[in-house]
């Protein structure tokens, strides 16, 4: 259709169809099956009529090709004007094919993969019947407590957080949305929500303007201005007012300075939770203040089906809102060519052969040994030497449950475990114990379901844990190497995940305790969704290899790594703690009147805890090993128009191939406000034959030294700057330049 016909249609409809536009609830009541594993927040019954059900506009977490066509045909056989419905979902990391969590993915610190794992969920997704997916999540998060740092893509750094974002919606959209394998991205939560007190999920978020914009805006900013079409509001406030009503956000910032014209929907029941916020009085009030803000679908809520039309006869003004919000998502579904073919880029046949499919099997495997981040690495523990005996010990080594808590489309099934890959490759050099389970029962019954009661039960727990123990104690004694794969639980990590602890469980450190009395070389795969407080226990360990939740493909990449076949180039995008008392703890921090130094005592530092964080944003090492032995600098003094090359040596001083990701920081020595003590401000990703020497440069320029002032100008000033190369935000070579502004 055109923009006319679409404006025709909107005249066409009543008030209540155009309200029900606005309306998006869980799909399954169409299908009448259970299906609340897909829940994605509390349950609820939203009490639509059922004229009001066949008018809404969009249903949550409905795929699967024929799935989809079902609720389509049955929602059009009693729809007036056959307005089809958006089909939406939290395809977060992979549809059929999980990939790694978004934190994984970030760590890879290279584009291209993630452009191919974003295609690959795209092209699932899209032939599976969805249209829209809620994704990328680019949540700035510096705080280990909050369970949803897995979802963030850029992790603590708003520039990573830019990159990927514009990565990301450039490859689910392509160029032309009805092109099959494309899907509209609606990306979250604006905003600033990964900043809520505490780490604690859904809590206060409370900043200057001035943070807001230098940290948490510039992702939001790059994914609009990649083209976005659909924004997700956040559960939190920000200063005083609920993101899904603060008006000075989504009118001010987003649709006016930003120039965004796409879809806002609302957060899980955010529309209704005003009232809970002691915003919005009642009901009636919520519906006016999300109206007025600019939402223009209530997800989850009745807010909207059960207001809007008594405000649209009491005030015209809010009748124009409406159809303004109507405009827009009836436009979206005119991209999604969804009045031509209501089942969009669904495919039935192509589902068949398309998903899960060998080739892309085999791709996500490679893609996803990209994400892992070796952290430490003792003596070369690793890769593991030929024909020696190795013990497989840890809840995780015999277990599909890799995949994350946001891959509630993929076929666990088809997951390989890494007992199952070691037996295939080198079965007779590998034993077996589960040493542990991953949770003691206590803790299992913190994690609750979208019902808030307990997950299942861990049966006879007390003499169990000690044979297991045991078990494995006796096993690793036949064993030259022992390899732990331990970790958080997949449902401690995601949404409503928050912990106030992020060592590893008690149960899984005794064991680790009573192995390290064997003496003998340990080496720690980790599973987990955010970052892990491991300072009691890696002096036990030789190797620890981070794997997050690594998806479908996690169990042959992880194997494939410890056999030296390929080789770890992960970065971290999230600082480690030392201990959850350092939370939240970041790079790019400011430096305070008296700078930590852990020998001094009146400086800002912790009493017993060293200051620094334990391991650095950007950190991740290699088999290789890579020395950064020169800095160049073509010049060192610039003016606006000016730039400089940045030339720094590496060599591979290894016999081993593989990547390094040569990172460039930038220091503002001092500025109209304080200035972080770094900004990661580019970065690139090179191959190194063995023994290669490379050269390797970057461009400074007027854009990287530009930063937010106390009147809230986006502007760089004449100063010093110290310039900073390396392979983590850390240990770099620096140097120094003057920007000399002609103006
Ligand atoms: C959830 C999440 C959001 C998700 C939405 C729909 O509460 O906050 O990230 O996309 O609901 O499931």
């Amino acid at each position: 259709m055109n923009q006319k016909e679409i404006e025709d249609l909107l005249n066409k409809m009543t008030i209540e169809e155009k309200i029900g536009q606005m309306v998006q609830i869980a799909g399954d009541i169409f299908l009448s099956e259970d299906t609340n594993s897909m829940l994605t927040g509390p349950l609820k019954d939203l009490h639509l009529s059922n004229e009001k059900l066949y008018q809404i506009g969009s249903v949550l977490n409905i795929v699967g090709a024929e799935r989809v066509k079902k609720v389509q045909d049955e929602y059009l056989s009693k729809s007036r004007l056959k307005i089809p419905l958006l089909f939406m979902g939290d395809i977060i990391n992979g549809y059929k094919i999980a990939f790694p969590i978004p934190i994984a993915q970030g760590c890879s610190w290279n584009t291209k993969t993630i452009k191919e794992m974003t295609e690959i969920s795209a092209m699932e997704s899209s032939i599976a019947g969805a249209n829209v997916n809620f994704s990328p999540m680019v949540d700035l998060s510096r705080d280990a407590r909050w369970g949803r740092v897995m979802e963030s893509i850029g992790g603590e750094d708003p520039y990573l957080g830019e990159v990927y974002a514009k990565t990301m919606v450039k490859a689910y959209q392509g160029k032309n949305l009805s092109e099959t394998g494309k899907l509209a991205s609606c990306v979250k939560h604006i905003a600033a929500y990964g900043a809520v007190e505490a780490g604690r999920d859904y809590n206060t978020v409370d900043m200057s303007e001035r943070e807001f914009r230098q940290y948490y805006l510039p992702a939001y900013k790059a994914a609009i201005e990649a083209g976005a079409e659909m924004l997700m509001t956040s559960f939190n406030i920000i200063n005083g007012v609920p993101s899904t009503v603060n008006r000075w956000l989504i009118q001010k910032i987003i649709r006016e300075e930003l120039g965004f014209k796409g879809i806002i929907i609302s957060d899980y029941g955010a529309i209704e939770e005003t009232i809970a916020h002691g915003y919005s009085a009642n009901e009636k009030e919520a519906a006016k203040n999300a109206i007025y803000a600019g939402v223009d679908i209530d997800l989850m809520s009745s807010i909207y089906a059960n207001h809007l039309k008594t405000l649209c006869l009491e005030d015209k003004e809010i009748e124009n809102k409406v159809n303004e919000s109507v405009l827009r998502i009836l436009t979206l579904k005119n991209k999604l060519g969804l009045f031509e073919n209501p089942y969009g880029n669904l495919d039935e046949e192509k589902e068949k052969i398309y998903l899960m499919n060998p080739i892309n099997l085999e791709k996500a495997k490679q893609l996803t040994q990209e994400t892992f981040v070796l952290l430490k690495n003792r003596n070369h523990s690793l890769p593991l030497q030929k024909n020696k005996k190795i013990a497989l010990i840890g809840p995780y080594i015999d277990n599909i449950g890799i995949t994350g808590s946001w891959s509630m489309f993929s076929d666990k099934s088809k997951n390989s475990t890494i007992l199952d890959v070691f037996k295939e490759k080198i079965g007779n050099q590998v034993l077996y114990a589960k040493g542990c389970e991953i949770l003691r029962q206590g803790e299992f019954n913190k994690i609750l379901s979208a019902d808030g009661l307990p997950l299942i039960q861990v049966k006879n727990e007390e003499q169990k844990e000690e044979e297991l123990i045991t078990s494995a104690v006796e096993t690793a004694k036949n064993a030259d190497v022992i390899l732990l794969a331990l970790g958080e639980h997949y449902r401690q990590t995601g949404e409503a995940c928050s912990r106030s602890t992020i060592s590893l469980p008690e149960n899984q450190i005794q064991l680790i305790n009573k192995l390290s009395e064997l003496s003998k070389p340990m080496i720690l795969i980790l599973f987990n969704g955010r970052p892990i407080e491991l300072n009691t226990i890696e002096e036990k360990l030789d190797a620890i290899l981070e794997v997050w939740f690594p998806g479908t493909t996690g169990a042959k990449a992880i194997v494939e790594m410890l056999l030296g076949e390929q080789n770890p180039s992960g970065k971290l995008t999230m600082s480690f703690p030392q201990n959850v008392g350092q939370c939240p703890v970041y790079y790019n921090h400011y430096n305070t009147g008296r700078p930590h130094n852990n020998n001094l005592r009146y400086v800002s530092r912790y009493q017993d805890i060293p200051t620094e964080s334990f391991y650095p944003f950007g950190y991740g090492l290699s088999y290789c090993n890579f020395k950064y032995t020169e800095l160049y600098l073509n010049k060192r003094k610039i003016n606006e128009n000016e730039t400089i090359i940045v030339t720094v040596k590496i060599e591979n001083q290894s016999e081993y191939a593989g990547h390094e990701v040569v990172q460039l920081y930038i220091q503002d020595l001092y500025g109209s406000v304080v200035r972080p003590v770094k900004e990661l401000k580019a970065f690139k990703k090179e191959y190194f034959k063995p023994h290669e020497v490379k050269y390797v440069e970057f461009y400074i320029d007027i854009e990287m030294l530009k930063f937010w002032n106390e009147k809230l100008e986006f502007v760089a000033e004449s100063g010093e700057f110290k310039v900073f190369v390396g392979g983590d935000s850390v240990n770099v070579l620096e140097d120094k330049f003057e920007l000399i502004m002609s103006l």
